[in-house]
């Protein structure tokens, strides 16, 4: 056991709210003591207290307001919005000089240490993982690929499977890793509370619900649904072009095509044997707006 009790989880987002339900259950299971949630503001925030989380307001930019809030916790956990993470290395500085034992980044994606110079949102999680390092405090990186039950909703992002339209960048044939926020949330939870720190520090877990490419999965959700989906297939060099001019869709679509593989189907999800995450289409079909 990594006798880690006591957690804040930084933002209650896309994938922080189902961290802090799993740690809610392992709260109400009596495995987890504390589960604070650190917050820009305390508005909308009574669902999470009535659950049992402890929302906790602070100034990202103070840190004395950090360290307030870290006060006696073993590990946060950083769900910070993704155009937010330069407030983790005051936010790790805080928790270091609180006697946080373990830092667990905003990651979420892909890997961010091989090619954080390919794809220019990794670049800064790569350099906070050194910066970690520098002031000793012990870090857990999950990679996951993207979200599988959220990411084919997206019309903003050229999956709109809802509608039946879903833009493909290349040839739909790139072999992509991926995995639902609900085991992201489990794999984490699990991880942390489960591992002794000898398993679980400084170490960068490669976790997959599946390993599959776009043309499959979406094959399978027209066998699974009877509905047709419109694939285009966009030319990679023109979806690259934009990804170099900044496009966020284009740089996200292009995750699917070029960076969807972040080790080997033997370097997933090693240390949960008994993990059995949702298969894409499962996630998918499981999607709740
Ligand atoms: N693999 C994927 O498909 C995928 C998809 C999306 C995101 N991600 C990654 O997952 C991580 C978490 O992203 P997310 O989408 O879950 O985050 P999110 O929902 O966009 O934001 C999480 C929380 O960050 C807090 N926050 C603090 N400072 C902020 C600021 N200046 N601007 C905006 N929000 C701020 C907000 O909480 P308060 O308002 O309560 O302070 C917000 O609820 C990121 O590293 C991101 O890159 C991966």
């Amino acid at each position: 056991m990594s006798g880690y009790k006591n957690f804040a989880v930084v933002g209650a987002g896309l994938i922080g709210k189902f961290i802090i339900d799993e740690l809610l259950k392992e709260k109400a299971a009596g495995k987890v003591d504390t589960v604070v949630v650190l917050t820009r503001s305390a508005g909308g925030k009574d669902a999470l207290a009535e659950k049992g989380a402890k929302p906790i307001v602070v100034d990202y930019s103070s840190s004395t307001s950090l360290q307030s809030a870290l006060h006696g916790i073993d590990v946060v956990i950083s769900t910070i919005d993704g155009r937010a993470i330069g407030v983790q290395e005051p936010l790790s500085d805080a928790a270091k000089a609180v006697g946080v034992k373990l830092f667990v980044p905003s990651e979420f994606a892909g890997d961010t240490i091989n090619r954080a110079e390919e794809v220019p949102a990794y670049a800064p999680k790569n350099e906070l993982r050194k910066h970690l390092e520098q002031i000793g405090l012990p870090w857990a990186a999950f990679f996951t690929g993207p979200f599988s039950d959220w990411i084919l909703h997206q019309a903003f992002l050229g999956f709109d499977i809802d509608n039946g339209k879903v833009e493909v960048s290349g040839t739909g044939d790139g072999v992509v890793s991926w995995t639902s926020r609900i085991d992201i949330a489990r794999y984490v939870v699990y991880a942390t509370t489960v591992l002794p720190p000898s398993k679980l520090h400084n170490r960068v877990f490669k976790i997959q619900g599946e390993r599959t490419s776009l043309n499959k999965v979406l094959a399978q959700y027209q066998v699974r649904t009877g509905k047709k989906v419109d694939i285009t297939y966009l030319p990679l060099e023109e979806v690259e072009a934009k990804a170099k001019a900044g496009d966020v869709k284009s740089v996200i679509q292009l995750l699917f095509q070029l960076y969807g593989e972040y080790g080997t189907d033997e370097e997933m999800n090693v240390d949960w044997p008994d993990f059995n995450p949702q298969t894409g289409v499962d996630a998918i079909l499981s999607y709740k707006a």
